[in-house]
């Protein structure tokens, strides 16, 4: 089995489809507003092998609000919502907004600490402010998603047992850092996941990605550590069962 444990499944058209190539795998769609997150309980509600994470990005405070908050913590209680995300900070584009990023981080972090849900975090020119809130909450179950910091910073990381999302950006030929990552994080603390629609990897760049394609990630990641696509699989479906509780009683 395959469990693609991040992606964004609201976007296609063809979505039959789509879970369709998923058959006998699971998926985890994120939302990322309040817009996105109701397709999120849509999605799970309707698609048996399809789970959901919820959350405000970083990217989104500025739409968001109180109220954005108290709406996901009313859906917890859903069976199929299996942690909080994707949260986190992204410097990007949106440097003046970085108290309010914060803000909402840290109010979701403690919202997955009262539900004890596993976190997805996304993170982008922002990886030592992530680091110092997240040394905070390293009692929670934590994923740092498309990871794309350095080799030291996988280890700080580590030490807080943190697991690392993996995606289609290690397939890209100019991937040198994410490699070495890949070689040096134990097997045991990796996901794969797809980003889906985005970060499609190699050789169908420039197409719509989709979750089927977690396989090739499974192959690069095989091939750098030069195990096999089935330990990796296998691994990788144990860790992700392990952070996400697919099978959630209240
Ligand atoms: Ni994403």
């Amino acid at each position: 089995m395959m469990i693609d444990t991040h992606c964004h499944l609201e976007d296609y058209e063809n979505i039959e489809t789509i879970i369709k190539n998923m058959e006998g795998n699971k998926m985890i769609t994120s939302g990322v507003n309040d817009e996105t997150n109701k397709e999120v309980v849509k999605l799970i509600n309707q698609y048996p092998n399809v789970y959901g994470v919820i959350g405000i990005h970083p990217s989104e405070v500025s739409i968001s609000n109180e109220k954005s908050i108290l709406w996901i913590e009313e859906q917890l209680n859903n069976k199929k919502i299996v942690g909080i995300g994707e949260i986190g900070l992204d410097y990007h584009y949106g440097i003046e907004e970085k108290e309010l990023q914060k803000q909402f981080f840290k109010k979701q972090l403690e919202l997955a600490r009262k539900y004890h849900l596993p976190v997805v975090i996304h993170s982008r020119d922002a990886i030592e402010d992530t680091y110092q809130i997240l040394k905070e909450f390293k009692d929670l179950k934590i994923i740092l998603h498309c990871y794309s910091g350095s080799v030291e910073m996988a280890q700080k990381f580590l030490k807080l047992n943190i697991y690392f999302g993996i995606g289609g950006v290690v397939t890209f030929k100019n991937s040198k850092t994410l490699k070495e990552v890949v070689k040096m994080l134990p097997l045991d603390h990796i996901l794969l996941e797809t980003d889906s629609p985005y970060l499609t990897p190699e050789p169908f760049r420039g197409q719509k990605n989709e979750p089927k394609n977690i396989l090739l990630v499974a192959q690069t990641i095989a091939k750098i550590k030069e195990i096999s696509v089935e330990q990796v699989l296998k691994t990788t479906t144990i860790n992700a069962e392990q952070q996400f509780d697919f099978n959630k009683t209240l």
